[in-house]
């Protein structure tokens, strides 16, 4: 089983995208057995708060649903709960090393660092562009999902076209 926790700073934009995109993208490929994914937030502002209206409105374009998510904080206990911690900034990964307290930090990344393109995702809370960030988090997710397939921690059971 890998444990996945998105997180980001208010837990109501891009970290419940990624959670509920990578769910859907997962049982597309037969390996949602194989994971557990969940997300929460840097900040305290939103914490309790449903999903933002635009990452609902982009979920649901593609009928997934994130209804019943609620945002909520990171804990110190994370760092033993979940193999991966994935940022959506680098300012997600140094509040997250501030929370965790933890020096060692392998577990903690960047969802863009897993593709060709490393960078940050910016956010929409600000920009007020959901597109960009659901393209951003898409490419993110699907090269996540194809590193854990390929370095064998998950395997995909059914094919998906391209
Ligand atoms: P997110 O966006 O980190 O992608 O969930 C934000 C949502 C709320 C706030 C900041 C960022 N806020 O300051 O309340």
């Amino acid at each position: 089983m890998v444990r996945v926790l998105f997180v980001c700073l208010g837990n109501i934009c891009r970290s419940p995208m990624a959670e509920f995109l990578l769910k859907h993208l997962a049982k597309e490929r037969g390996c949602d057995d194989q994971l557990i994914i969940d997300s929460a937030a840097t900040s305290r502002e939103e914490i309790g708060n449903p999903v933002h209206s635009g990452t609902v409105k982009k979920l649901a374009e593609q009928h997934i649903s994130c209804a019943g998510k609620r945002a909520i904080h990171i804990t110190q206990c994370d760092w033993e709960s979940y193999d991966y911690l994935l940022g959506m900034e680098t300012s997600n990964l140094n509040n997250m090393t501030r929370i965790l307290r933890e020096a060692d930090t392998k577990k903690i990344h960047r969802l863009l660092d897993f593709t060709e393109h490393p960078r940050d995702i910016a956010d929409p809370w600000f920009t007020g562009n959901f597109e960009v960030t659901y393209h951003d988090i898409m490419e993110g997710c699907l090269a996540f999902l194809d590193d854990l397939e390929a370095k064998g921690l998950i395997q995909y059971k059914r094919k998906v076209q391209k």
